[in-house]
């Protein structure tokens, strides 16, 4: 017997497992009713009085290490399978993914693309040009007089002086490259940074868009520009949306005028934003000047055009009521959130 014991108390130290299924299996064949162990205490009952003093501690040293080494297995177990659950190594791919948020778009980018679009859908096509232009493309083409202040260093950023290098005052330059590139029927918008020499302000920044439009063909009459404005203003601003077009002056066109839209807040009654007058001013426009059709080498005997030029900002205030221009810029991003889609 006491070679049974020394062997099993080897088994017991020797035992390791590495499933809770396996200790348990290991616990029922030592120390179950019918297990080895038990089986020991039953003959040590047989058992003389001399030798169970002996038998009997060892007995004892037997079934409390098979006791402790079951327990410490399980308890070691357990915390290896808890472990795995939290870590990383090993994670659980049928969890739902977290929601990590998604960016949007700037509201000078969804109202540029809504421009876009709208102009688009009549056959415009998007060209566009550089930022840093000449002075040929940005004023003398477009017939600016030597002596206009636009060309004034305190109206535009000059990147060099003789020859005169800018960044460009209005996408109007645009409007210049495409005439030379390419032969009429011209049907373009063009979209794009431009920059002028200004204190920045709610009301006025040094960078700001533009969409420029400009349609050249023969018989292009000022009748086609007012109906096609007019067609921007309601697929834009809403189909109740009118304009008026007030006689001003370009150095590009002639005639020219500013377009006005009912205003989109007070539907043309009178308010805070169009200042009672129920209108508000949204672009310039006008025929193409033949001066400026003969500077970019188009007969203006044989084609007329029409132009016209917004800024993005100001159409996006009339949209979405952003009244202060240093918003755009801030990248704040309780502004931008603002303009998310909602999901
Ligand atoms: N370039 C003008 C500006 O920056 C806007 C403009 C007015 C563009 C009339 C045009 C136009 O094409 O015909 O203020």
């Amino acid at each position: 017997m006491v070679d049974k014991i020394k062997q099993l108390l080897e088994e017991v130290d020797a035992f390791q497992a590495e499933k809770l299924a396996e200790v348990e299996d290991f616990r029922i064949k030592m120390l179950s009713k019918k297990g080895l162990i038990s089986t020991l205490f039953n003959e040590f009952k047989t058992l003389g009085p001399e030798d169970k003093r002996e038998v009997g501690q060892q007995l004892n040293v037997l079934k409390n290490k098979a006791l402790d080494k079951v327990n410490n297995l399980k308890t070691q177990i357990e915390e290896r399978v808890n472990q795995a659950k939290s870590s990383d190594k090993y994670p659980d791919l049928t969890l739902p993914a977290d929601f990590t948020g998604s960016g949007s778009r700037h509201p000078i980018s969804i109202v540029r693309n809504q421009i876009n679009s709208i102009f688009e859908k009549i056959g415009f096509v998007i060209s566009e040009g550089p930022e840093i232009e000449d002075d040929w493309h940005n004023f003398s083409a477009l017939n600016f007089a030597d002596e206009h202040p636009a060309r004034d260093m305190q109206d535009t950023f000059f990147v060099e002086k003789n020859p005169d290098i800018a960044l460009r005052t209005h996408t109007s330059s645009v409007q210049v490259r495409v005439m030379n590139s390419q032969k009429p029927p011209i049907r373009t918008i063009s979209p794009g940074r431009v920059f002028r020499n200004e204190a920045i302000s709610a009301r006025a920044h040094c960078i700001f868009h533009q969409v420029e439009g400009l349609y050249i063909d023969k018989g292009v009459s000022f009748a086609d520009l007012k109906h096609v404005l007019d067609h921007f203003a309601r697929e834009f601003f809403g189909a109740d949306a009118r304009i008026r077009l007030r006689p001003s002056y370009f150095p590009f066109t002639e005639p020219s005028a500013e377009v006005d839209v009912s205003c989109p807040f007070c539907k043309g009654k009178g308010c805070n934003i169009c200042k009672g007058s129920g209108w508000v001013e949204i672009m310039g426009c006008g025929m193409v000047d033949p001066n400026v059709l003969e500077n970019c080498n188009i007969d203006s005997k044989v084609y007329s055009g029409y132009a016209f030029g917004m800024g993005i900002e100001r159409i996006t205030m009339l949209k979405y009521l952003v009244n202060d221009l240093r918003l755009y810029f801030e990248n704040d991003l309780r502004f931008l959130r603002q303009f998310a889609p909602a999901y």
